[in-house]
């Protein structure tokens, strides 16, 4: 017994795992996997890419309710979440009470001069042409014969017949008699509001452009039907010399003449509308105006 007394005591472990229940060894580790989740969740949060906004744990109104365009609102009868204005109301800014600036007419009549507000300058024209070459030419052609891209491409699937039951109109050409005695205000009215088959251009172009490319019509007009009685002398003398140096220049007009009837030779046609459209006699664009409004039917 008295050895038993000197023995050194025996040292337990800390712990001693042949005491420990199983059962606590495996909760333990499957505890100790579970903790692994919510870092695995920030780290995909962070890195990869959601449909859903990241949670936040303090939102501090981060995310609000509110209702996208175009959304079916079933609080309203019509089901719009996009309302329009309560009828007699108008926007700030948006009185547009000016009829003459905003609408061409005065009364029940289209105007037939430009509106105060705007100013005939080169800047305008300028800036109509601009307008003009990117909305209109495309199918009324850069000179206005209702010549343009559109109209070639479209006339060419009518003739092939490859318009897959579309019909298509031959955009008109401001060079007719019918569109010069047009007034100003019905020719800012078609731009607004479109006319027959030409579509409204109004969500498109604003009030002062639209101005803008009247003026610029209003020049093409005059560029191609202008009487030589208009052009001041001085100038009507360098006019003169020059048609008549063109004349000597281009090939005899006789020996043209022929071809030019059979098959409207474009080329001799430009050198006689070069020469003769001055002088006011001559209809360089009369065969246009025939295609574009006989298209028209
Ligand atoms: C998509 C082709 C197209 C474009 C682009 C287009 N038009 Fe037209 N336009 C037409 C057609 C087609 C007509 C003839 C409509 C008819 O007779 O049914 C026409 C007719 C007109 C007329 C004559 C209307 C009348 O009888 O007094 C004017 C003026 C006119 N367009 C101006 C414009 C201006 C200005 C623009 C540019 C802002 C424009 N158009 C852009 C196709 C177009």
């Amino acid at each position: 017994m008295a050895d038993k007394k000197h023995q050194a005591p025996k040292v337990e472990p800390f712990i001693n795992w042949s005491r420990v229940p199983r059962n606590y060894i495996w909760a333990a580790i499957i505890l100790a996997n579970f903790s692994l989740v919510p870092l695995s969740v920030v780290y995909a949060h962070r890195n990869l890419h959601w449909r859903q906004p990241r949670p936040s744990i303090i939102p501090d109104m981060d995310n609000q309710y509110r209702w996208n365009p175009q959304q079916y609102n079933p609080d309203f009868a019509d089901g719009r979440v996009m309302r329009s204005w309560p009828d007699g109301t108008i926007p700030v800014g948006m009185l547009r009470e000016d009829d003459h600036y905003y609408r061409g007419t005065v009364g029940d009549k289209f105007v037939t001069s430009f509106p105060d507000e705007i100013q005939i300058s080169e800047a305008l024209i300028d800036r109509g042409q601009d307008r003009y070459n990117i909305y209109c030419s495309v199918c009324h052609g850069e000179a206005g014969y209702g010549d343009g891209m559109v109209e070639k491409r479209a006339s060419e699937l009518m003739l092939s017949g490859n318009h897959r039951g579309m019909s298509w109109v031959t955009p008109l050409s401001y060079h007719s008699d019918e569109l010069r005695n047009r007034p100003v205000g019905h020719i800012f009215n078609t731009i607004t509001n479109g006319i027959r088959t030409m579509p409204s251009y109004k969500s498109q172009i604003p009030v002062e452009d639209r101005w803008a490319i009247v003026a610029y019509i209003r020049t093409l007009q005059a560029s191609q039907w202008t009487p030589v009685t208009d052009v001041d002398q001085e100038h009507r003398d360098n006019l003169i010399k020059q048609i008549e140096a063109n004349r000597s220049a281009a090939p005899p007009v006789e020996q043209a003449a022929p071809d030019t009837a059979a098959d409207g030779g474009d080329a001799a046609e430009g050198t006689a509308a070069e020469g003769d459209a001055p002088a006011g006699d001559a209809q360089p664009d009369t065969a246009n105006q025939a295609e574009a409004d006989g298209g028209n039917g």
